[in-house]
């Protein structure tokens, strides 16, 4: 029997299309949730909406670049105006511009820190005006092992997840007081459709390097993502919590 840990409680998960986003979404589906769906790509959320339908929850489909601020105002109106609340905010959306830093373009590092940095600021400004009202909410921000490690090739995205990181420290010093919790989750290596890009050499030199042996699966993030969202994890904010198989201790 699925229990309903989240029955009742409205979840935005943003970038959910496919990878580690979708299966955040379907687990807190399952988990009760009403849940707004939201990626660039109208096709994939539309899917995942009709998929997720039938677990009881309502399902919101909102589409639109979490780097765009009319975009983002434009999704937070529409929760407003069709769910009235918003308990949970995953950010979960996230691009790479892999390149060598003598290599790598203004377009390549402004892509990706307005999606993954400044996006993230974008949907908590708007869902903490929301929560603070309600005197409730859960924010999880997707991090990366690279923001702890570094990563060769990876400049631009390291730089913006260790950017999620001290906003996630920072707002939840701010927002404690509102009985808003705002945690990081630092995923290694997951197969997704973002680490399938990497070449197969340093695939294999990375997996390599994982003390669990494996790659990690979107589930593996996804389940986490639900404790950090549920009131098992009431006392639990400002932390960056490691979901990586030992890659990074
Ligand atoms: N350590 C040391 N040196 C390295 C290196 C490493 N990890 N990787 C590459 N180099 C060296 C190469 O040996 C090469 O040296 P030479 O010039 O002496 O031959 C030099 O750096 C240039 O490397 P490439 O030939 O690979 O350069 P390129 O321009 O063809 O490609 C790149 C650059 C696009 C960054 C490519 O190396 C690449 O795709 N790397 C993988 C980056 C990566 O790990 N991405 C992770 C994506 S998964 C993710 O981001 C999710 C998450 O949160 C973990």
């Amino acid at each position: 029997m699925t229990s309903n840990s989240l029955s009742g409680k409205t979840a935005l998960v943003t970038g959910c299309g496919r990878g580690i986003g979708k299966a955040i979404a379907e687990t807190l589906a399952k988990e009760g949730a009403d849940i707004v769906v939201n990626d660039i790509d109208p096709d994939a959320v539309e899917k995942l909406a009709k998929d997720i339908s039938g677990f009881g929850g309502r399902v919101l489909v909102c589409c639109g670049s979490v780097g765009v601020t009319p975009d983002v105002t434009a999704i937070f109106s529409k929760i407003k105006k069709e769910f009235k609340r918003l308990d949970i905010l995953v950010n979960n959306a996230g691009i790479t511009r892999d390149n060598m830093l003598l290599q790598m373009s203004d377009q390549e590092w402004d892509q990706v820190l307005n999606v993954n940095l400044k996006g993230v600021f974008y949907c908590i400004r708007e869902a903490a005006a929301m929560m603070k009202e309600q005197g409730y909410g859960r924010i999880v921000n997707l991090s990366s092992v690279t923001a702890l490690t570094g990563n060769v090739g990876q400049v631009n995205y390291a730089a913006s997840k260790a950017g999620v990181i001290g906003m996630t420290k920072t707002l939840a010093r701010e927002l404690a007081r509102y009985q808003i919790t705002v945690n990081a989750i630092a995923p290694g290596f997951i197969e997704t459709p973002m680490t399938e890009a990497v070449p197969d050499d340093i695939k294999k030199s990375i997996v390599r390097g994982i003390p669990l042996g494996r790659a990690g699966k979107p589930q593996d993030v996804a389940n986490l993502v639900k404790f950090l969202s549920t009131d098992d994890s009431a006392y639990i904010t400002g932390q960056v919590i490691s979901c990586n198989g030992g890659l990074y201790i």
